[in-house]
């Protein structure tokens, strides 16, 4: 089944769901973040000329719960080396538990892309979890998984 939704930019209205999906996302990964941080967060969102944008998924008219959010991804635009357009990087994808299995996480991945596509981005990437099973088995659906492998060092 593929849930009637409206993939779009977030505005100020959209605060508090986008709010109530952010600390959804949050308790997935079982993390706090200080309301400052959030605040800051969905500043930046809303502001162009940061590099931090989002999109959303809204149920669209003739479901029951028209109007309300069920996802987001938000995802940061960079400069790179190879060229002079920015490359994306989806860093939260999230879905509500009563949104999942319906299609949605894959339209926000997809509009991404195509986005992406439009824009000139020379490249969307993410990286998941390899224990993520319900996430691995959509981006599997999408691309396949590349050979890089990350290396990180914690400084904070
Ligand atoms: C991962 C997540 C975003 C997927 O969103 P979703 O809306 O449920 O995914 P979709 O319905 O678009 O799934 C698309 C495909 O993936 C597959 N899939 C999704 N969840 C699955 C699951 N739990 N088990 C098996 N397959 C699954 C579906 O079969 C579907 O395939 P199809 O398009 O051929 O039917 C959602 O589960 C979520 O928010 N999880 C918690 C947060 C998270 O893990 N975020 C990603 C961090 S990297």
């Amino acid at each position: 089944m593929t849930l009637p939704c409206r993939i779009r930019a977030p505005g100020p209205g959209d605060e508090a769901g986008w709010r109530r999906l952010w600390q959804g996302y949050l308790a997935f990964y079982g993390v706090a973040a200080p309301p400052e941080v959030t605040d800051e967060l969905w500043r930046r969102i809303l502001e162009p000329r940061e590099p931090v944008h989002a999109l959303v998924a809204e149920t669209r008219l003739g479901f029951f719960s028209a109007g309300q959010l069920v996802g987001f991804a938000n995802y940061v635009l960079h400069a790179h080396t190879l060229g002079p357009q920015p490359v994306c990087y989806m860093e939260d994808l999230f879905v509500a538990d009563d949104a999942r299995g319906e299609g949605v996480g894959r339209a926000l991945i997809e509009a991404l892309i195509h986005k992406g596509r439009v824009e000139g981005w020379p490249r969307v990437s993410w990286h998941t979890h390899e224990a993520n099973e319900p996430a691995r088995a959509l981006y599997d659906k999408i691309v396949p998984r590349d050979p890089f492998i990350r290396y990180k060092v914690k400084l904070k």
